[in-house]
């Protein structure tokens, strides 16, 4: 393996010779699903990234056809209870924070479905450019849940409250074309020109100063600083120990709908 690569079980990146690397999530099988491992190979992959100077800006993107990120692994999800769940709200939320705050810019390739965490991990990049059959929802309530790593954070300041609220109320999945009218994907292109375009726009960039480059994403950060992601952490963990939770998350494990009693 190249010093210009890196390779872990659920990740991997490479990078051409303009300084652009490209991050791949790589869990097919399950629409790459974030489990743990995924989160784990992820902030591998981001401390590659930090100190690597030959890697200027960095696309994530799923592999496959379908799905950029199916969202949070219910599987294990299925498991948390209070502590735990309030423990990997949060833990996910560091994540995405420090994609968010990362000192070189990050777009999101969303090529296929980006729900609940694939959501959540696409708004904390800087930029997303979408494929023709990108496809958002936060279906957490769904589950019983509300989406914990950052969405009801991000979410409102991407396409303001009252897209947000209905968003997250209903749990319904938007196109691509939507998505863009509503501000979460800045462009969307074919499939087969998607990756071409993404890296057109990330040239561009990089035209630029990289101390510029970082000092805007810094200062654009900083006008949204708000302490709501405690509270998502506490209400998710506090939603795990629901009879909700255990019925949503059962009924998408044994592929039935759920019947919510309100307990
Ligand atoms: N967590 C765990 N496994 C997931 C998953 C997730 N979030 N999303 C998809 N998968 C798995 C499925 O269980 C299935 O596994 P199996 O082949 O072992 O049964 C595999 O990925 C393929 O998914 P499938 O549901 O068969 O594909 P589909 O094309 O019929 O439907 C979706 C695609 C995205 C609509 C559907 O997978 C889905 O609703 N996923 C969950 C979305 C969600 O609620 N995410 C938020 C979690 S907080």
């Amino acid at each position: 393996m190249s010093s210009t690569s890196l390779e872990r079980e659920t990740v991997l990146l490479e990078t051409d010779d303009n300084g652009i690397s490209i991050l791949t999530i790589n869990r097919p099988d399950k629409l790459n699903a974030l489990n743990k491992q995924v989160l784990d190979d992820l902030g591998d992959a981001f401390d590659f990234i930090e100190k690597a100077d030959h890697i200027h800006l960095t696309i994530i993107t799923g592999a496959g056809e379908k799905a950029f990120v199916a969202g949070a692994d219910i599987k294990e999800l299925s498991t948390l209870d209070k502590q735990s769940g309030e423990q990997t709200s949060a833990t996910g939320q560091s994540l995405f924070n420090r994609i968010e705050q990362f000192s070189k810019p990050v777009i999101a390739l969303v090529n296929g479905y980006a729900l609940g965490g694939g959501a959540e991990l696409a708004m904390a990049c800087h930029i997303r450019v979408g494929t023709e059959n990108a496809v958002f929802g936060l279906p957490e309530v769904s589950l019983g849940l509300i989406p914990g790593y950052g969405g009801t954070q991000r979410l409102p300041q991407l396409v303001g409250k009252g897209k947000a609220m209905e968003m997250i109320l209903t749990g319904k999945q938007i196109k691509a074309e939507e998505a863009q009218k509503s501000g979460l994907l800045n462009a969307v292109h074919s499939t087969e020109n998607a990756l071409e375009k993404t890296k057109e726009l990330a040239s561009q960039i990089l035209k630029n100063s990289p101390q510029a480059l970082t000092a805007s994403i810094s200062a654009i950060n900083a006008g949204f600083r708000s302490n709501g992601f405690a509270k998502e952490a506490t209400l998710f963990g506090r939603l795990c120990e629901t009879d909700d939770f255990k019925e949503g998350t059962s009924a998408f494990l044994e592929k039935r709908k759920a019947k919510f009693t309100g307990n």
